[in-house]
């Protein structure tokens, strides 16, 4: 989630003292300094040490008692980085099963590309460890039965890794929905618009990239077999093979925000259109996807992703109701409370005069002119994210804490599939170029 710049965080803080509208959220409770006993020493391993593995873990570690014993990574160069960020003694590997293989961890990071979250998952599972597994949950409809079956019979721990699940600015948001502020809820719209080769994928490539540094059969895994390949090494978002486009990596974020401020299972049906339109540059997954969703909650989602947006790139949702809009941009949410109209109006100007006088004066019979009491209904409120606010350790934090009580996760295996199959729906109707059902009670394709 982008935070805000220090000058706009000022000067919402600073709006809010004065009472116009703006307020500070409150940081959750459990941050303040906890007292951990040395029973509740945590251990974990991270596998998959890239760009989201080390930030993870940097968030994991920062919870009181936890510590990192090892990590498991198919390139030696992250390897070599994890100890350096977490000291020698820190175990590396390229091979996850001997991470799993030891008695002294309990709980691993799954922070692998996508094709390869089900089985990490499972096998951790099996191996008696408590799992945080990055989102999208699954690249493949069957990883999520497989997935939840495995958490239900080994009674692990499995939490997904949408760190909005966990956010102050996300529960705000679902209280005020909750609360009535908008009225009843019609429309949910989202969007995620890059502008840079960063934004769309052109990882770094490291310059000692080759099959002696990389473990390439090992990445690959159930992958289709080709000859080692550097870019689809760093830069696997491009490729089917290995993620889920746009909507696997992005979409993914946007459902799971939805369906935790709307309470909501899923979306019943879905079309979604696309396509590569500027990074053409041999990856096989669109760069522009809008998608359209039907929530049976009496609701509609429609979702924008746009990698060549010509100029900003923001995030945010917007939620639409009779009686207003909640706005979540960055590290802020906005409620504008708009109370209907009581009286309906009229349009009578083109009648004969003696019509016009008929019709108001039937009309004023039957909505006489209110004389309101009391202040008027408030207009825009705005709530901030204290300066520095990271919804990914509350994440961890929440994760680990059901690690130490065995209580549900915030985010667990149902969620995740809910989220991510929902997702890739999107993929499945541009591919099949038709409207896709999908059960979400159920989570099943219809
Ligand atoms: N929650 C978020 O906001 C967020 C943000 C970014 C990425 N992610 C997710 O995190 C995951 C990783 O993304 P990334 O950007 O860090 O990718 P990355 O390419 O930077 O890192 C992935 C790492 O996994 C390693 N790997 C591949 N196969 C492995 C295996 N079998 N065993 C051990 N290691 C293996 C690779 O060597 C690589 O270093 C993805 O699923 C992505 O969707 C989540």
């Amino acid at each position: 989630m982008t935070s805000l710049n220090r000058r706009s965080f000022l000067k919402a803080a600073g709006v809010a003292a004065a009472g116009s509208g703006l307020h500070m959220l409150a940081q959750a409770p459990q941050q303040a300094g906890q007292t951990v006993s040395p029973n509740d020493h945590i251990q974990i391993a991270l596998i998959g040490a890239g760009g989201q593995g080390q930030g993870d873990t940097k968030n994991a570690v920062q919870v009181p008692g936890v510590k990192l014993v090892a990590v498991a990574d198919c390139y030696d160069g992250r390897l070599a980085h994890s100890k350096e960020l977490w000291g020698s003694d820190v175990f590396t590997t390229r091979d996850y099963r001997e991470v799993l293989a030891r008695k002294d961890i309990d709980a691993v990071i799954i922070a692998t590309p996508d094709h390869w979250h089900k089985q990490a998952a499972v096998d951790s599972m099996k191996a008696g460890k408590d799992v945080y597994c990055e989102k999208p949950m699954i690249h493949l409809y069957s990883d999520g039965p497989e997935i939840i079956a495995t958490a239900n019979s080994t009674k692990r721990i499995i939490q997904i890794g949408s760190q909005r699940v966990s956010s102050i600015v996300y529960a705000k948001a679902k209280e005020l929905l909750a609360s009535g502020a908008i009225g009843k809820l019609n429309m949910v719209s989202a969007h995620w618009d890059r502008n840079s080769a960063i934004g769309a994928w052109d990882y770094t490539v490291p310059l000692d990239a080759s099959p002696e540094t990389c473990d390439w059969p090992r990445f690959l895994g159930t992958a289709p077999k080709i000859p080692f390949n550097a870019e689809q090494f760093f830069q696997w978002r491009k490729w089917k093979a290995y993620g889920s486009g746009v909507a696997g990596d992005l979409f993914v974020h946007l459902f799971s925000g939805t369906h935790f401020i709307t309470n909501s299972l899923g979306p019943t049906r879905a079309m979604a259109t696309g396509g590569l339109r500027f990074w053409k540059d041999g990856r096989n997954v669109p760069d522009v996807m809008v998608a359209l969703f039907d929530y049976e909650e009496g609701f509609n989602l429609s979702l924008r992703v746009n990698f060549v947006n010509g100029g900003s790139e923001s995030e945010g949702l917007l939620f639409t109701g009779s009686e207003g809009t909640i706005e979540i941009a960055g590290n802020s949410v906005t409620v504008n409370r708009v109370p209907r109209e009581k009286e309906p109006g009229y349009t009578v100007s083109t009648f004969t005069e003696a019509m016009q006088k008929r019709y108001l004066d039937q009309y004023r019979e039957k909505y006489p002119i209110e004389h309101p009491v009391g202040p008027p209904p408030v207009g825009v409120e705005r709530y901030v994210a204290p300066k520095g606010y990271s919804d990914s350790y509350d994440h961890f934090h929440n994760f680990f804490n059901s690690v130490r009580s065995r209580k549900p996760v915030v985010e667990d295996a149902e969620f995740g599939f809910r989220a991510a199959g929902a997702a890739l729906l999107s993929n499945l109707s541009m591919e099949k170029e038709k409207i896709v059902q999908w059960n979400p009670q159920a989570m099943k394709l219809a």
